[in-house]
């Protein structure tokens, strides 16, 4: 019987030219064992409470950070055999919230193409793709197959972009049999990290190609078709190769859309190491047009952040209101040192998820991010300054319900003149600081963001970690100032730092493994017109 029902469906599909071709099963179930390690004692410190960390193993990019039906999906390049970088997998976790997120089995893995490297995810709401059945819209995912077999062979064409799909919200996948769906076209050794959108015409893959960014049209998730490429002699190529690109459309301040183009350069971040640049422009369906010159050098490149520990971030697709705002997650580390960090039993961790919106400013339009903050655990504390320059006010921290876990909010007059400074320190009994805030500097507007961990302090697992590229610490010229006031968001959790400078117009992303938790915040310089400590 089985038989007849085989040769009958293979018939059907063979008489059928149009079909698609056939699926495979579907390849990670949901009952894969929970991982539930222990941290070692000496790592424990270090695992942010807020801050997504794979149970075990290693992690990097965010991928297919998709929303569905209530849950935001955020899947990541995984090694859940080692805690340093390997055959990569896709793990996934998922957040009602985006603060909580529960980790799920292990939804792609690598097969007989390769690896499964970065990429993204989108529901097909018109099921385009013929995935979907019964009504339901498929999640498609869309990845780099990165074929290791090829790379040792030298053979220099080892990426393709491949897909799955998932009809049970993300707990199950197949992989497409027709993969790959967009195959090298030879000699491409980096061709890789495919974000899709859908520009309201067709889908829409942005595609890294070692120094450049492809654009490739689809209508239908499975047959893509070139559209056209920007970068090899425009934008900055600081060293590395160009990973990791999104791009999307943002209402500026509720009025006409912008496009946006995020590119993460392997080398050569506002700090060194690997970082996210962006360029605004406009897209017409086929070419994407920055607004900038097209020579405009290092100067005038935006940073999406400037400290040394966010790279690869993506927005989610399919959240509400996306014209107006978007939901970005990033990678909170750095290849530079990244396999060095000194936990063992799990290695790095997502950025918060942040707001993104644009603003328009006398520099054109800026993108923001503005933290999605965990619920406060316990009252926030006003920090009370009597604005006397030159007296410092300070902060206990040793009775949080969390140690090193909190939120800052300051508001601060920066009126008094452009020699002032701003410097908040974080302390502990053993003498190491996290120090970061703004001194008088070259930037646009006379000061220089900060943000100095070279005392912070175990730096020693990596030469590259403790001072940033010119042996000081990470800076940010970037500073709009508002109406003479400066204000800064600011979120501490265990090991890092997420500052937000004035409503998250320039963002520094810290990394820090203190040797015992900080218990003192000290705040010298500037006036402080207002500030609140918050628990968390
Ligand atoms: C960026 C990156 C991607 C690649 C992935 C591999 O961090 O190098 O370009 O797809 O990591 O893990």
């Amino acid at each position: 019987m089985t038989r007849i029902l085989l040769a009958t469906s293979l018939l059907l599909y063979l008489c059928c030219s149009c079909a698609p071709p056939p699926e495979t099963a579907p390849e990670a179930s949901a009952t894969d064992p929970p991982r539930f390690p222990n941290d070692r004692p000496e790592e424990a410190p270090y695992r942010p409470r807020h801050h997504f960390t794979p149970a075990s193993g290693w992690m990097n990019d965010p991928n297919g950070l998709v929303y569905l039906d209530g849950e935001y999906h955020l899947f990541f390049q995984h090694y859940p055999d080692s805690n340093r970088w390997g055959p990569m997998h896709w793990g996934h976790a998922v957040s009602d919230n985006l603060t909580d997120w529960e980790e799920l089995p292990i939804a792609l893995y690598p097969d007989s193409l390769g690896y499964i490297f970065s990429g993204s995810a989108v529901v097909d709401h018109d099921n385009s793709s013929g995935f979907g059945r019964d009504g339901e819209a498929p999640l498609v995912a869309i990845f780099t197959h990165h074929d290791r077999d090829r790379v040792e062979a030298e053979a220099p064409h080892w990426e393709s972009q491949s897909i799955a799909y998932s009809r049970d919200r993300g707990r199950s996948w197949t992989k497409y049999a027709g993969n790959p769906v967009l195959p090298n076209p030879g000699g491409e050794r980096d061709f890789r990290d495919p974000k899709v959108i859908h520009d309201g015409r067709q889908w829409v893959m942005t595609l890294a190609v070692r120094d450049r960014i492809q654009f490739y049209g689809s209508p239908d998730l499975r047959n893509w078709s070139y559209l056209s490429e920007w970068g090899r002699t425009e934008g900055l190529h600081p060293g590395g190769v160009w990973e990791c690109p999104e791009l999307f459309p943002l209402a500026v301040q509720g009025g006409d859309p912008t496009w946006f183009l995020l590119i993460s350069t392997g080398r050569g971040g506002a700090n060194g190491g690997s970082g996210t640049m962006y360029y605004p422009g406009s897209w017409d369906g086929r070419r994407f047009q920055p607004h900038d010159r097209p020579d405009a050098g290092r100067d005038s490149v935006r940073w999406l952040d400037y400290g040394r520990d966010n790279y690869a971030a993506v927005t989610f697709d399919n959240t509400p209101d996306a014209a107006r705002e978007r939901t970005l997650v990033g990678w909170m580390s750095n290849w530079v040192y990244a396999q060095d960090v000194p936990t063992y039993t799990w290695r790095s961790a997502m950025t918060l998820a942040r707001r993104l919106t644009a603003v328009s400013t006398p520099d054109g339009p800026l993108l923001r991010q503005q933290p999605i903050l965990p619920a406060a655990r316990g009252p926030g504390r006003p920090l009370n300054h009597p604005a006397a320059p030159g007296k410092a006010t300070t902060a206990d921290l040793s009775d949080l319900p969390h140690p090193g876990v909190f939120a800052l909010e300051l508001e601060l007059d920066a009126a008094a003149g452009e020699r002032d400074s701003l410097v908040l320190t974080l302390s502990n009994a053993a003498g190491e600081q996290y120090r970061f805030g703004y001194a008088p500097g070259a930037g646009p507007a006379g000061r220089e963001l900060f943000s100095d961990r070279r005392r912070s302090g175990r730096t020693d697992f990596n030469e590259h970690f403790a001072a940033g590229p010119r042996g000081g610490p990470d800076v940010a010229r970037a500073f709009p100032l508002q109406d003479g006031r400066l204000r800064l968001t600011a979120v501490f959790d265990r090991s890092s730092a997420e500052l937000f400078w004035n409503d998250g117009t320039t963002a520094l992303t810290t990394l820090y493994f203190p040797t015992a938790p900080y218990t003192t915040l000290t705040i010298e310089g500037a006036a402080l017109r207002e500030g609140r400590l918050t628990p968390l």
